[in-house]
């Protein structure tokens, strides 16, 4: 199988900062930890740390990742202002759709708060680190996964609920070519935040979640109810059958309707 050659991916990267710098592991526990270490040590804003392979990859709600050879695993290490913070979801997981969409003609959709699917299946998983210094963020590093050449049926344990684009387009995709859209991509809604405004419209309106009834697991607790509306925190607002609403800042969600 191929290996994802950092020099490949920086050739032609037209990008300022982000993937300027690449750490690559042939096979590391969680590219994450790898990111949080360069981050504590002050590395360049940008850095982007690979794994061809992960034997302890992190999923959200301290789940487990699957990242076997062929899928894409990396973690770019940021310092952004506060402000941004909650953003970064929405940069994050706005870049890795419009890059899969571009490259592969493909339909992406977006479930709260960041999982990007493909036909209703999971194909993409955004973590978000950092760490907060008083008023300050001293880190951040945006992890993400995406299933690219593998194929589901040698997971039988998540083909039920996840995809990947090999299975999606019946074919392999060029690895340096998903991670390099992708870092453009984070670059490019990253550099044009502004008040956030933009990138929250743009998300909201592509989060299917919206509308939908729903069943949100967060903390520990199930809440149940319909997805009234996303805001600028990028929180859920919850709506229960008894009208009283819920403000849900972190979870999973699972859809109720059909679709
Ligand atoms: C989720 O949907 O649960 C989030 C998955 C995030 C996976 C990526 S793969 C690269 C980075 N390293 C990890 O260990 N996790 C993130």
């Amino acid at each position: 199988m191929d290996v994802v050659s950092p020099e490949l991916v920086k050739s032609g990267l037209e990008t300022h900062f982000i993937g300027q710098r690449i750490i690559h592991f042939l096979s590391h526990g969680s590219t994450m930890a790898a990111a949080r270490q360069e981050a504590r040590r002050g590395a360049a804003e940008g850095t982007v740390v690979i794994a061809e392979e992960q034997t302890a990859g992190k999923g959200r709600a301290k789940r487990v990742w699957l990242s076997p050879r062929g899928s894409v695993a990396l973690s770019i290490v940021l310092y952004p202002d506060i402000s941004r913070l909650p953003y970064l979801i929405m940069v994050a997981s706005l870049a890795a759709a419009r890059s899969i969409e571009a490259l592969t003609g493909l339909k992406t959709q977006l479930k709260w708060p960041n999982d990007v699917l493909i036909r209703g299946k999971k194909v993409c998983g955004i973590l978000i680190e950092n760490e907060l210094r008083g008023d300050r963020v001293a880190w951040a590093v945006i992890g993400i996964g995406i299933n690219v050449n593998i194929r589901m049926k040698d997971f039988p344990e998540i083909a039920a609920t996840a995809t990947s684009l090999h299975d999606e387009l019946g074919k392999e995709l060029s690895r340096v070519e998903v991670i390099r859209s992708l870092l453009v991509e984070m670059e490019r809604h990253y550099l044009s935040l502004g008040d956030g405004g933009y990138i929250y419209h743009e998300w909201r309106g592509r989060l299917i979640t919206l509308g939908k009834r729903v069943r949100v697991t967060s903390g520990g607790n199930v809440l149940e109810g319909v997805a009234e509306d996303v805001v600028r925190d990028g929180s859920l607002l919850l709506r229960h059958s008894d009208g009283h609403l819920s403000h849900v800042v972190a979870g999973d969600v699972t859809l109720r309707d059909a679709g």
